[in-house]
């Protein structure tokens, strides 16, 4: 019997997907396997959900390795063990994820996603599931990975945004402020903001003192072309305040938030004097559309790597980048831990050494 073995892809999407998707299914194909592709997550394996399985050949993924998003769909409100049924409340269905892929005769699924996923694979692991990791997210906040796919791309967009602001910012002379990603890790607006030049860069993880930046605009202010860039992430905050949230239902939390840059906004506003400021909000643009080279490259080589571990039978492991090579790390509690910027890291050193106003004053 051909072995066979199932693919997920959970949470956010992001850029990078399909060509991991792609690089699973041609790896098992080359070593005999089959691939079971599981729609939206792992709704697919649960009855009721309208979503379902389907074998994917190397024909059927061979086009899309330059294609955005996710072909077998996904979600982030369907957590098998925290599932929330049409009656309001909410069962563990994790053994019927462990069953049904038992029925489908699965070896093992492989999970492609962020925390929420990794955590999901590490219960239903302990619950007699064989899973493989994959590391994915925009936000590249996941533990014992240099990278994950679809953060080069989002940064990517984010730096073309502040190259678009800066000419239009330069003319008018104006602050223009961007806010992007990034709930509790700041890497996109990190990398962003200094690959795009940014003078003001504020993360979830350095409350900002409102007065600090006020300081750096006006500094900018004396500037031959009297214009800034501010990248703000959407989870930043000053101290004291939670990060602005909309008013209508997230995924992560009661309320999505929004509105991190406008309340940056508001507090310039309130000490900067004769300043015009203006707002983007980048939003989904980063998670959507092509991604970039590197995330094509990382996906295809975590993917590969991810199908040996099944052909290996090596379970219980997540893909980690660890340049120069993919290395398998066990799957462990850890992964719940996110990765955060560390603010006495060097790449904020460097940021800061630069000028860069991180919403403090620098450290001595
Ligand atoms: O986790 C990735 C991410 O893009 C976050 O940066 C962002 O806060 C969140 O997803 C948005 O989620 P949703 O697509 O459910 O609005």
């Amino acid at each position: 019997m051909t072995r066979r073995i199932g693919l997920t892809t959970g949470g956010g999407d992001c850029p990078g997907l399909n060509a991991a998707i792609r690089a699973v299914v041609l790896r098992a194909a080359a070593r005999g396997m089959e691939v079971l592709g599981i729609e939206d997550g792992l709704l697919g394996l649960l009855a009721g959900t309208g979503a379902g399985v389907r074998l994917l050949r190397p024909d059927d993924v061979e086009p899309i390795l330059n294609r955005g998003g996710t072909i077998l769909g996904t979600t982030n409100r369907g957590n098998p063990l925290a599932f929330p049924m049409a009656d309001g409340s909410v069962v563990d269905r994790g053994d019927e994820i462990v069953a049904r892929a038992r029925e489908l005769d699965l070896e093992c699924i492989v999970m492609a996603g962020g925390d929420g996923t990794q955590s999901i694979g590490l219960e239903l692991a302990a619950r007699g599931l064989a899973v493989i990791g994959l590391p994915k997210t925009i936000d590249n906040d996941l533990s014992h990975t240099e990278a994950t796919f679809g953060f080069a791309t989002a940064v990517g967009v984010a730096v073309e945004a502040l190259d678009r602001l800066r000419t239009t910012a330069e003319s008018h002379e104006r602050v223009m402020i961007l806010e992007v990603m990034g709930r509790g890790a700041g890497w996109i607006a990190l990398e962003a903001g200094i690959a795009g030049g940014a003078h003001v860069v504020l993360l979830p993880e350095i409350p900002y003192d409102p007065d600090v930046v006020a300081d750096a605009i006006r500094r900018r202010r004396r500037a031959p072309r009297p214009f800034a860039l501010v990248v703000v992430a959407e989870g930043a905050h000053p101290p004291g305040e939670a990060p602005p949230r909309h008013a209508w239902p997230g995924t992560h939390g009661s309320t999505a938030l929004g509105g991190a840059g406008m309340r940056c906004a508001e507090l310039l506003a309130q000490r900067v004097a004769d300043c015009e400021i203006r707002v983007t909000v980048l939003g989904h643009t980063q998670r959507g559309g092509t991604p970039v080279p590197f995330d094509r490259l990382l996906a295809t080589r975590l993917g590969t790597e991810a199908a040996d571990a099944a052909y290996e039978r090596d379970h219980g492991v997540l893909m980690a980048w660890v340049p120069p090579d993919v290395r398998r790390i066990p799957l462990d509690p850890t992964i719940r831990t996110p990765r955060l910027v560390d603010p006495a890291s060097q790449v904020v050193r460097h940021a800061e050494a630069l000028g860069i106003c991180l919403g403090r004053i620098p450290p001595a």
